[in-house]
């Protein structure tokens, strides 16, 4: 054969590999033939394998050369950024695209990493036959108490040759709150508090994940990846999402864990994606369950061990006029936990921004008891949001049998305080 056809044959080989011309979500089978490749963490690439980290900078030098010449092709770093802001400027008025503050989180940036990781692997391999065994890096910030775990490869300016390093992205890090990369009490929750809740427009119906751990590591990095519409622009946003869908695969794990959101409409839902051929291909959320035998990439094995949705109970809270009452029976039962979280359904915000929730407690010194943060991304009108806080270290102040009230602090650098009126309140507490 012809060096030409040898090359075709690969060619054809390596795209059927792929999975070019299968499409979703037409059969339950693999949507790409690739090996199951693992995506590893920044850590472990910098320690171990300074080959791969070479790779996957590379992988990206090559999508932004490319966009300097295209711009406006989809496999551009311009186009590929875009997606993101685009769609959640879509979901301002659209709720199928409310990709943050609803159940549609997960699904979607999992979709989006998925197709972003197939087109650096085109790029990689010099927009020819994409690399099969290209997978992103994941950004373990779970595994450290200072939530940096060793983001060199992101960080310095430079390789050891002194070539620029495309990773890295200027003004970030301003702050890093150690306590705020703590994910053990936000995987407590099972099902639709796990998930978030249906979109409607105007409310933010987040699940436990999204406006905790995952908001404030997008704002402790800050500068672009503090604002929504910015913060695809930083390459260690796709890193810091791996990380929030290494989340959620360990979860499913977890004994009590739901393999989807229980509502019909989170299976149903689908949207479209470039592929690294340049073709828009449709995806349903129920594709991306299983993305092992589904997507070909797995994750190593949970690096803290958390509290299954299984061993945790939930009981509410009373609430009369300004205060709110814990019954006997749930404060016995808080006493006792080893975790104990607030949930918080329907909180009323004046519009999107970090919140403070404190307790007034009676009988304590009037001032109020910080109990934890919870961040509102700034979609349009947004008026309602679901907090899930931490409170393990105070919960002795919120049980106190006279009630507590609740209040809100809008804005962190004044004290001023607002009743906070929810829906809802919970104590989750894990055994
Ligand atoms: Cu689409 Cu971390 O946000």
């Amino acid at each position: 054969m012809s060096r030409r056809g040898l090359e075709r044959r690969a060619f054809l080989a390596a795209a059927a590999a792929f999975g070019l011309g299968a499409r979703f979500p037409a059969i339950a089978a693999p949507l790409d033939a690739r090996p199951i490749v693992e995506r590893r963490t920044i850590d472990d690439l910098v320690r171990n394998d300074p080959g791969e980290v070479a790779r996957i900078r590379s992988a990206y030098a090559n999508m932004f050369a490319w966009s300097a010449a295209h711009p406006n092709d989809p496999r551009s770093w311009a186009q590929q950024r875009r997606l993101h802001a685009r769609a959640a400027e879509r979901g301002q008025t659209d709720p199928a695209f409310m990709i943050h503050g609803s159940h549609h989180f997960f699904p979607w940036h999992r979709a989006y990493l998925y197709f972003h990781e197939r087109i650096l692997a085109w790029h990689l391999a010099g927009q020819t036959i994409p690399d099969p065994s290209f997978r992103l890096p994941v950004w373990g910030w779970e595994t450290s108490l200072d939530g940096l775990n060793d983001p060199t490869m992101y960080t310095e300016p430079r390789d050891r040759a002194g070539h620029p390093n495309p990773l890295y992205h200027a003004r970030r890090f301003a702050s890093f709150e150690s306590s705020d990369t703590d994910c053990r009490t936000a995987l407590t929750f099972g099902g639709r508090d796990f998930f978030g809740y249906p979109p409607t427009l105007g409310a933010s119906n987040n699940g436990s994940i999204e406006n905790g751990v995952h908001a404030d590591v997008h704002v402790d990095v800050g500068g672009d990846m503090g604002r929504i519409v910015t913060a695809a622009n930083d390459p260690l946003f796709f890193a810091h999402h791996a990380n929030i869908d290494r989340l959620w695969s360990w979860w499913s794990a977890l004994p009590g864990a739901t393999a989807a959101a229980t509502f019909a409409e989170w299976r149903s839902a689908t949207w479209q994606f470039p592929d690294w051929d340049g073709s828009l291909v449709t995806v349903r959320s129920s594709d991306l369950l299983d993305h092992d035998e589904r997507l070909r990439y797995r994750y190593g094995k949970p690096s803290v061990t958390f509290f299954a949705p299984r061993d945790a109970r939930e009981g509410s809270l009373v609430r009369l006029g300004s205060r709110w009452h814990t019954p006997h029976a749930v404060r016995l039962q808080a006493s006792a936990a080893k975790r104990v979280a607030l949930k918080l359904l329907d909180v009323r915000v004046p519009g999107p921004g970090l919140f403070t929730v404190a307790a007034i407690v009676p009988e304590q010194s009037p001032t109020p008891l910080v109990l934890g943060t919870f961040i509102v991304f700034e979609h349009h009108m947004v008026a309602r949001a679901n907090a899930y806080l931490d409170v393990t270290e105070v919960r002795t102040a919120l049980l106190h049998p006279a009630g507590i009230r609740l209040v809100l602090m809008p804005d962190p650098h004044t004290p001023r305080l607002v009743e906070l009126e929810a829906s809802q309140g919970y104590l989750r507490m894990a055994h």
